[in-house]
């Protein structure tokens, strides 16, 4: 009877584990695929690597930098999923910029990342410098 008490945690506790790593919540995505550059708390480490804190809410007045975020090499060639990648995305808008989210913002779409990620910026700080304005101004 403890036996199968054990064999059954073991079981249950595989299941929770593979459900954590394959389908895959955003934060466990944002950690497996993006953290090794921004780091865990996607804080970046400027100049190199840009934070992803504030700056993405206030950029999402501006509607060519909803794809942007997307169209960004680090984001665009991704293994993760349209759809995981735009639960990423959206994550990270929510958890580190609801500060400066506008108010009638709308969530990021499968469709719409789907579309956006194929055009990767060749240049991503020119497009930023275009539609938005350089790091730290
Ligand atoms: C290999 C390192 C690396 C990885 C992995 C990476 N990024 Fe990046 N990311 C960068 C760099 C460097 C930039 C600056 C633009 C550029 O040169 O691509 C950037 C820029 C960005 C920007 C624009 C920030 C701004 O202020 O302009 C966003 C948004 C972003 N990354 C999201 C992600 C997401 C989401 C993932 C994971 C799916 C990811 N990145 C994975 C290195 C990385």
């Amino acid at each position: 009877m403890v036996r199968r008490h054990s064999q059954m945690m073991a079981l249950l506790m595989g299941l929770l584990l593979a459900q954590l790593v394959s389908a895959g919540s955003p934060r466990i995505n944002y950690l497996l695929h993006c953290s090794g550059c921004h780091l865990p708390g996607a804080e970046g480490n400027p100049p190199n690597v840009p934070t992803l804190h504030h700056e993405l809410g206030r950029m999402m007045n501006v509607h060519e930098m909803r794809e942007y975020l997307v169209r960004v090499p680090g984001s665009a060639q991704s293994a993760l999923s349209d759809a995981d990648l735009a639960a990423v995305v959206n994550w990270l808008l929510i958890e580190f910029n609801a500060d400066t989210l506008p108010p009638e913002f709308e969530l990021l779409s499968t469709d719409e990342v789907s579309a956006a990620r194929k055009a990767i910026l060749a240049n991503p700080l020119e497009y930023r410098i275009t539609h938005w304005r350089n790091y730290g101004e």
